[in-house]
């Protein structure tokens, strides 16, 4: 029986701050940290380790084995602690001959593997594409191992990552992967943001219920602090953190804070936590949002327009350029007439205050790097 929920996936992982400095420590606080602070009611659940957990080499039966000088309990005992907060575990491996950070990777052991997950206790399997052999289709070696998922006695969301590369929004679907990375990997900084964020644009009809696509875990809160120097890479502002954190969520891709959640400011929290912006990502119909380019100023100013369950929208008017500009939204762009008196009455998503009823547009001026985020329901005017 399929248990895995439709819409995106959230939590936390640790490869955005932690890299290849972690341990059981470090996961079971940072799952007390997601239950004590209120990420885990806010929708955050699965607790998910990166890269480089298992040692070098497989076990004398070919199984892959948890690091015993990082994971000393165990992966079942760290499973059982994080369950036992009401969370999910995730763990990752690779398509290919080894994993990124060149530990051993699934190719040719699939189903053990798979196995070797289930009787751990795993519900999320993120699964990478380094070392890929180049004789054979991603969509196979995907494939395998979304049919050693399925058949492991487990539900497991299957979280696939290969960059966007080989044409994946053509075939991933029909791997049965929850979601795939369609980016290459983020950067603490807005270039980054910036990048990842337009080079999905007008994608939007390749993610939806049961398959979305990833834009990559989330920086925000990081602050420049990670034992990776190439992600570590200068930072955000709190504003800029904002406005990517309305990006993800209105695109629809899986919110997996890439932070050190034991050490947020009230700021990260707040961004993170915004109960409005995640209802946005999580909405039933799971539609990726489209964009409405700033007639004057189409590069840098545009509004992101999401189609939502209830007959509503939800707009994201973001700025990415270094000046003001001027973001307008005319209503007919998404299907609204003030002809046949039809309007939207717009929420603000980060003052949290309804803003009034307009009748054929919205315009605002964005300030650098930022972005408002609306709810906005169809009403007569
Ligand atoms: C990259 C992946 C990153 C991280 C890293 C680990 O390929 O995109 O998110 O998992 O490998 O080595």
């Amino acid at each position: 029986m399929n248990t895995i929920k439709h819409t995106p996936a959230m939590g936390w992982n640790s490869w955005n701050t932690f890299s290849e400095k972690i341990d059981e420590e470090l996961l079971r606080s940072s799952a007390d940290a997601i239950v004590s602070l209120g990420l885990r009611d806010a929708g955050y659940e699965y607790v998910v380790i990166d890269d480089c957990w298992s040692l070098k080499r497989r076990g004398s039966k070919g199984d892959l084995v948890a690091d015993p000088a990082k994971f000393p309990s165990g992966m079942k005992a760290l499973a059982d602690y994080i369950h036992g907060k009401g969370l999910k575990f995730g763990i990752y491996s690779c398509a290919g001959t080894r994993t990124c950070a060149d530990y051993p990777a699934s190719f040719e052991h699939e189903f053990q593997d798979a196995e070797t997950f289930a009787s751990w206790g795993v519900d999320y399997l993120k699964y990478d594409y380094c070392f890929k052999p180049a004789g054979i289709p991603g969509n196979v070696l995907y494939r395998r191992m979304n049919a050693a998922l399925r058949n492991c006695g487990r539900p497991i969301l299957f979280s696939a990552c290969n960059w966007g590369a080989d044409n994946v929004y053509e075939w991933i679907r029909t791997t049965g992967a929850h979601s795939f990375r369609s980016t290459g990997d983020i950067q603490d900084n807005w270039t980054s943001v910036e990048k990842l964020f337009k080079s999905q644009i007008g994608k939007e009809p390749y993610t939806g219920a049961y398959c979305h696509s990833d834009l990559d875990m989330l920086i925000v809160g990081m602050k420049g602090r990670s034992e990776n120097s190439w992600i570590a890479l200068g930072g955000c502002t709190d504003e800029e953190y904002r406005t990517h954190f309305s990006l993800w969520a209105i695109y629809g891709s899986p919110l997996m804070i890439g932070c050190d959640i034991r050490n947020m400011s009230d700021a990260t929290k707040e961004t993170l936590m915004n109960k409005d912006v995640i209802a946005i990502n999580q909405d039933a119909e799971c539609r990726g949002a489209y964009c409405v380019p700033q007639w004057n100023n189409p590069e840098q100013a545009m509004t992101m327009v999401k189609p939502l369950s209830d007959g509503g929208y939800a707009l994201c008017m973001v700025n990415f350029g270094d000046a003001p500009s001027q973001v307008s939204v005319q209503f007919w762009d998404i299907g609204l007439t003030s002809s046949q008196h039809k309007g939207l009455s717009l929420y603000d998503c980060w003052s949290h205050e309804d803003i009034g009823a307009f009748a054929d547009g919205y315009a605002d001026t964005i300030a650098p790097h930022a972005c408002r985020l609306f709810r906005g329901k169809v009403v007569d005017i």
